[in-house]
């Protein structure tokens, strides 16, 4: 068997952090920014490339399947649960999607591999089967994720998301344009989960206040997508960028972007994933795209990409 399958990219347009806690938050594919996995079954010894994200050639063996390497996690895995003993063939990992920017690259490439390995086997997994799989590795390796990333990534689709809860996807009725703007400053969502965490024990009355208020802003937000109201829209996702400063989960970096981009037009713009680095994301009509999309370069994005949503 031989083939290419991948997996999208996410962002997080409202509810991150909150949604560690149960809350509901709203997600988005990025379709254009993918992981892909090339598998080419050869009966040698099972072995992944991932030189894109800097990864050294893995090859299988039953002591490295407990390495703590999440794509040998999502390897060891996927291999159990289709009952595959002594795999063979190889996967190369190709991602477009930015490490540790909140764009879901983890999730992604355990995505695309478990696919990959479906398919050196001329088997197809379910998305809740994968989801399962890539929330499993989501555990092991990055603290406590609410698992909208695996989510979003896995079914590629809009989703309003909350822990527990039947995955809920969503039909903008209206396009909508976002550009995401990369600070250029790695930051891991493990370390942004912890401070938050902290600061809910330290300061518990302020920091439920806070998870509560961008909980509102998410019921609206949905309401807004539903109605085509994007001012509002905009609003709200620049006043969860405020709450977000609250959490401290923020940086002066990524302050900056979010002032530009509304001084130059966007309806709205806040941090968007983690948080401390990664992107910004801005919420833009087409009339004053371009001059966002300048002033968001001007105040030191190392890049700016555009997704869309309905329409
Ligand atoms: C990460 O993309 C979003 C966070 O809310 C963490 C999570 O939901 O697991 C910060």
């Amino acid at each position: 068997m031989k083939g290419s399958v991948s997996a999208p990219g996410k962002a997080i347009l409202l509810g991150e952090h909150a949604v560690v806690y149960g809350k509901p938050a709203i997600a988005i594919p990025l379709p254009q920014l993918r992981a892909v996995a090339d598998f080419h079954q050869n009966e040698r010894t099972f072995t992944i490339c991932a030189a894109d994200i800097n990864r050294p050639p893995w090859h299988w063996s039953a002591s490295a399947a407990n390495s703590a390497d999440p794509l040998a996690s999502m390897a060891a895995l996927t291999l159990r649960h289709l009952g595959i003993c002594a795999p063979t063939g190889e996967i190369t990992i190709r991602s477009a999607i930015p490490i540790a920017s909140g764009l879901g690259s983890g999730a992604a490439v355990s995505a695309a591999l478990g696919r990959g390995i479906a398919g050196l086997y001329g088997k197809t997994l379910a998305n809740a089967e994968l989801n399962a799989l890539v929330y499993a590795v989501e555990k092991l390796h990055h603290g406590t994720p609410s698992g909208i990333d695996n989510t979003t990534v896995v079914f590629e689709q809009p989703v309003y998301f909350q822990r527990g809860q039947p995955l809920k996807t969503l039909k903008p009725t209206h396009r909508l344009d976002f550009l995401l703007a990369d600070s250029g400053v790695p930051a891991l969502t493990r370390v942004s989960v912890t401070a938050v965490r902290q600061l809910l024990r330290k300061e518990p009355v302020r920091t439920n206040s806070l998870l509560e208020q961008i909980a509102a802003a998410v019921a609206a937000a949905q309401a807004c997508l539903a109605a085509g109201k994007l001012l509002q829209l905009g609003e709200l996702m620049t006043e969860n960028h405020g709450r977000l400063q609250h959490l401290g989960v923020s940086s002066p970096r990524l302050d900056a972007l979010v002032a530009a981009g509304l001084q130059a037009g966007a309806l709205g713009a806040k941090l968007s994933g983690g948080g401390l680095g990664g992107n910004i994301i801005a919420l833009v009509e087409p009339a004053t795209r371009s001059a966002v999309e300048r002033a968001l370069l001007a105040a030191g994005a190392i890049r700016v990409l555009s997704a869309s949503l309905g329409g």
